[in-house]
């Protein structure tokens, strides 16, 4: 039984990071006529009120989006993304956010396709309304892990994979590295995005010598810390693991991680990391 509604952390600096990131990946791929296909393993339900009772309950989105909302100082990809986040609220108050969903969909051409997996009964059904019967997507009420390695590699040949997972099963650490070297072993030349988060470091130390000890070539990863790493409960941090990432995002974040640490950190213990985990 799946217990997790991405709908409590909506907006969050989690999710700052990761659909910044994300909107980078897709307008490179939009650099070619050439149609792609998106693929996102966890969907979750496409958008977001930032006035339900989940938001209110937690106000995640208060240490994320809300920060940069005003601001006239953005780096040039949180300005995109800020700005479709903008597009989809009616007037100048935040009360709406876009999963990742509908971040691609609404960025996506006639001629691309979106693949959106969600196991939860009631996520996939606001999914569902939120795509509004769109041709270029399907839906599945599927194991997203399991049924996206079977769709490598897509028709197109060309392609960002996003696995986004909540990591409520801890098994997930190692299930994200054994479903990224399978696809990865169907389509080489794909963009993949895996996020992480950093609730124990050693977690996350073992995921990343895992990961380099696969075949996968050129993956570089970006990660935005609200604190300090600490003992005690709650995600101090979260991260992006990008396998054949445009060639013109590490840039883009150099300059978008030192801004979102000093903006979005708690108490001045803001912080981040770039590295290239594995060369091409
Ligand atoms: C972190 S949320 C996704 C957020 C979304 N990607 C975004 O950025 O807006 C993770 C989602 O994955 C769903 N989920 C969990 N396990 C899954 C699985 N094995 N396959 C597909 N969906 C799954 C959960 O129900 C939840 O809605």
């Amino acid at each position: 039984m799946l217990s997790y509604r991405h709908s409590y952390h909506a907006g969050n600096y989690a999710d700052v990071l990761k659909h910044t990131v994300l909107i980078h990946i897709l307008e490179h791929l939009k650099k070619k006529d050439k149609p792609f296909c998106y693929i996102d393993t966890h969907a979750g339900a496409g958008a977001y009120s930032l006035q339900s009772e989940q938001a209110e309950k937690t106000q995640e989105y208060t240490q994320g989006i809300a920060r940069l909302w005003q601001r006239a100082d953005l780096p040039e990809c949180i300005q995109t993304y800020v700005d479709q986040i903008k597009q989809a609220n009616l007037s100048d108050e935040l009360t709406h956010y876009l999963g990742s969903p509908m971040i691609a969909q609404q960025r996506l051409r006639r001629q691309d396709q979106l693949k959106l997996y969600e196991l939860h009964n009631t996520e996939v059904e606001i999914l569902n309304d939120s795509m509004q019967r769109d041709r270029r997507v399907q839906i599945f009420h599927e194991d997203g892990f399991k049924h996206g390695v079977g769709l490598m590699p897509p028709q197109q040949r060309r392609g960002l994979v996003l696995i986004d997972p909540s990591y409520e099963i801890k098994t997930e650490y190692q299930q994200v590295v054994v479903t990224l070297e399978q696809m990865y072993k169907r389509f080489a030349t794909g963009t993949y995005v895996l996020w992480y988060p950093v609730v124990d470091r050693e977690r996350i130390n073992l995921l990343e010598r895992q990961l380099k000890a696969t075949a996968i070539k050129n993956i570089q990863l970006f990660e935005l810390a609200q604190s300090a790493d600490s003992n005690e409960h709650g995600m101090m941090a979260s991260g992006l693991i990008v396998i054949n990432p445009p060639w013109t995002l590490k840039a883009q974040m150099q300059e978008a991680l030192p801004y979102l640490a000093k903006h979005l950190g708690l108490n001045k213990a803001g912080d981040f990391r770039i590295e290239q985990l594995k060369e091409e």
